[in-house]
């Protein structure tokens, strides 16, 4: 109660310091605009949803992917800066040649090999759309559809969206009706909080995770090769060259793949001699999540911590998911330009996946993405943002 106090008053008199000055609302802060959102698409209407909380973190969320469009979170030097990639408009997003800025991915998160998979005796052919394998659900998959959403305030008084999609069976190949949401909350501990829940009325296969880019300088015109990363992994899963688990836990003892001390992402990337990186052409990989608790978080395991020492940002991951897929951006090409005119370039955002491993289904030794009639699938990651 006192900390929050404490934040209120400093964003009062940051307010009151750069009134006029910086931005639209005193902080640097730059929202973006409902109207640019409001579209209807395929028969649903487009639009833009903004959380903020006391602190005057401030999320905002559209419900065109039901992703995350920007996140504005405290920097050292009393400044808010926006952490993620994201366009201005809905046209802008529809028009993106990169489909992954801030959605929920799904139903099957990361790459499931030659679409294929076989539950209960029988084969499924899923869409393929990239290599022959399926990557993210597919074309048509969870980012690329419009989801129902409700903007609410949850019991504790905190700022929420939630967003819903009805998966018909046989969409990009998958079986069963499967009724999907997801809630975003802010808390004023400047958390975001993402929470899943699924059912389906016949067997099928899920795997939903949010696909953000994060840039904790505030601009992808700076490398986010600078950060320094925390992964709780002593494993992670070698792939083939198409990035298809090969089924091997290998252990990252020893090789770039360790992140169990903080270390800069951009330090070992261009490790030509070590395999896996060059596969990937850097990090694009999961990482076998030691799901060890730092004590704050009841029922999830602290997953990653990222720091920028530039802006002093910390942001720390806690899940209840077995894997982190974390891969470095180093397929963009500044070909794309997005949100106040920041240019999308290489190794400039990273995305940072809470999920089961990529191609799961075709493993018998990795954890199940088994989804019964009957069942709940239930997904918890937190997003927590502090200073250093
Ligand atoms: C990641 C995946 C990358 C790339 C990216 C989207 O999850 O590991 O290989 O496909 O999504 O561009």
């Amino acid at each position: 109660m006192t900390r929050n106090l404490i934040r209120s008053a400093a964003a009062a008199l940051l307010a009151v310091t750069c009134a006029g000055c910086c931005g639209n609302k005193g902080t640097g802060i730059e929202l973006l605009q409902e109207e640019a959102f409001n579209k209807t698409a395929d028969g649903k209407v487009i639009s833009l949803y903004t959380l903020e909380n006391s602190n005057g973190m401030t999320v905002q969320l559209t419900n065109y992917g039901a992703r995350i469009a920007a996140l504005w979170v405290p920097s050292s030097d009393g400044s808010f800066k926006d952490v993620v990639w994201g366009y201005d408009s809905a046209d802008a997003y529809l028009n993106a040649k990169d489909k992954y800025s801030g959605p929920v991915v799904g139903r099957y998160g990361n790459r499931i090999k030659d679409g294929k998979f076989t539950l209960d005796g029988k084969e499924y052919q899923l869409t393929v759309n990239e290599n022959g394998n399926q990557l993210h659900g597919g074309k048509g998959g969870f980012s690329t559809r419009i989801w129902d959403a409700e903007q609410f305030t949850d019991a504790a008084g905190n700022p929420a969206v939630k967003m819903t999609l009805l998966s018909k069976d046989g969409e990009e190949g998958y079986p069963g009706n499967l009724t999907i949401s997801v809630t975003y909350t802010l808390t004023p501990e400047n958390e975001v909080v993402i929470d899943y829940n699924a059912t389906t009325d016949a067997p099928t296969i899920l795997n939903p995770t949010s696909h953000v880019y994060y840039n904790l300088h505030g601009t992808s015109a700076k490398s986010t090769d600078s950060h320094l990363m925390t992964i709780y992994a002593d494993g992670y899963t070698p792939t083939d060259a198409e990035l298809i688990p090969t089924g091997e836990i290998a252990p990252v003892e020893g090789t770039p793949m360790d992140f169990r001390t903080a270390t800069a992402i951009g330090a070992r990337m261009d490790t030509p001699d070590f395999e896996p990186l060059r596969l990937g052409k850097g990090y694009d990989h999961n990482w076998v999540l030691n799901k060890t608790t730092d004590g704050t978080h009841t029922g999830a395991h602290i997953a990653a911590e990222v720091y920028e020492p530039g802006t002093g940002i910390v942001m720390k991951i806690y899940t209840d998911q077995p894997g982190l897929q974390f891969y470095a951006g180093q397929g963009m090409d500044g070909k794309e330009t997005g949100k106040r005119g920041d240019i999308h370039n290489v190794r400039s955002g990273i995305a940072l996946e809470t999920q089961n491993f990529p191609d799961a289904p075709n493993h018998e030794n990795f954890p199940s993405s088994v989804l019964r009639p009957g069942e709940t699938y239930t997904q918890h990651t937190v997003y927590a943002f502090s200073l250093k």
